[in-house]
């Protein structure tokens, strides 16, 4: 039987293999002016997702009874409200209108689901969202930064300084729970199961979020 510690590890290693290659966001190669449209879009898409992010962890509260996980939530929560203001904020100043904006049905349907899934045990849940799909976006988020210095240093630094370090917080909490929770053999198949359904259903949004990107750069 593989111990949760290092369980943990090697899941982390196949989620970070899924994802080789397969964010399909933002192009590194595209001249500036499309780059600069690219990471446009994907602020408009992530003040949505930053705020669906604090709805769907109100939503989860209720349902996650293990104590040591559920007294970490409510601070997740602040977190995301808080990128929400700041990404929105960021957009007024450079002159949009981030209310809009209308997401992707599938970024809407990804976050549907989730909050849908409330009800599922912690150790899915946690899985999905907070170890698969947080660890994802930190990488994404990484990405986004080092394409953005050189068209857009004030949000890049945004990104850096006041969001990335939480999101590494909140990919913590779902290493956390697959600690604590994924200590059979069965609790880690379903653990596994759990990382694999969110990566396929973000997978799917990232490429329609660039097909829309696309038709309007
Ligand atoms: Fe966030
Ligand atoms: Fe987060």
């Amino acid at each position: 039987m593989t111990a949760a510690r290092d369980f943990v590890r090697e899941l982390a290693q196949e989620n970070a293999a899924f994802w080789r290659g397969r964010d399909v966001r933002v192009d590194p190669g595209a001249p500036s002016a499309v780059r600069r449209e690219q990471i446009r879009y994907r602020m408009r898409q992530g003040v949505y997702n930053e705020l669906r992010s604090a709805e769907l962890i109100a939503a989860w509260i209720p349902f996650v009874p293990e104590r040591e996980l559920r007294e970490l939530l409510p601070g997740q929560l602040d977190d995301e409200q808080r990128h929400y203001q700041l990404l929105r904020r960021r957009l007024i100043e450079l002159g949009e209108d981030p209310d809009a904006y209308r997401p992707l049905p599938e970024w809407e349907a990804l976050f549907d689901w989730l909050v849908a899934c409330r009800t599922r045990p912690t150790l899915e849940k946690l899985a999905m969202f907070q170890f698969a799909g947080e660890t994802q976006s930190c990488e994404g988020f990484e990405t986004l930064i080092a394409l953005a210095e050189d068209v857009d240093l004030e949000t890049a630094e945004l990104y850096r300084t006041r969001i990335l370090p939480d999101e590494y917080r909140h990919a913590a909490i779902g290493r956390k729970a697959l600690t604590l929770l994924a200590e059979s053999p069965a609790a880690q198949a379903r653990a596994r199961a759990a990382c694999r359904e969110m990566n396929e259903k973000v997978f799917a949004a990232y490429r329609a979020h660039r097909a829309r990107v696309d038709r309007s750069a």
